[in-house]
């Protein structure tokens, strides 16, 4: 199982999308293991960002991403990473492909509505960034066995 780091951008959370952005990564059977609204800092928006540092988008970055709140979410699953992020789409709004989070709810560049871990390495990191270890929670799910076949002792 792995969890990854989900992020529901400022875009997202003023234009009413999250419902409809978690409800996707419910249908698709990842466990919500974390869940919750808050402001970005500066610092921990430069910390979050710091491999774009210098990069010509960079400061128009932070500036978004602490421009109002956003819903963090950490995702549990088997391949939630890689899974997570092609549901999200192409980075670009307008290149992003139809069916894909970015794809349907969005058409700008800059406002592309969701972030997500990119890698086993950066969910670690990141998870520890937004969340204090309390705030996510190992849970039972009821519905577990009708998401993965359990019948060998591993998710299938
Ligand atoms: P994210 O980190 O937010 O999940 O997005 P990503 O992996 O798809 O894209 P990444 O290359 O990590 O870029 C981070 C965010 O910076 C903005 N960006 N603007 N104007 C540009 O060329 C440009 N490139 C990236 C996007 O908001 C992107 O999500
Ligand atoms: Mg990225």
């Amino acid at each position: 199982m792995e969890t990854t780091l989900i992020i529901l951008k400022p875009d997202a959370v003023q234009r009413g999308l999250c419902g409809r952005i978690i409800s996707r990564f419910e249908d698709k059977g990842f466990q919500v293991v974390g869940c919750k609204l808050m402001k970005i800092s500066l610092k921990l928006a430069a910390t979050h960002y710091e491999s774009h540092q210098g990069k010509p988008f960079y400061d128009g970055l932070v500036a978004f991403m602490t421009s109002s709140p956003v819903v963090v979410l950490a995702l549990r699953g088997v391949g939630a990473i890689e899974i997570s992020r092609k549901m999200m789409g192409a980075t670009f709004g307008s290149k992003a492909e139809p069916g894909t989070i970015r794809g349907d709810f969005g058409v700008s560049n800059s406002f592309n509505l969701i972030h997500g871990s990119d890698s086993p390495e950066a969910a670690i990191r990141e998870l520890g960034l937004f969340f204090s270890s309390g705030e996510l929670l190992d849970w039972d799910r009821a519905s577990q066995g009708w998401i993965y076949d359990l019948s060998s002792g591993t998710p299938e």
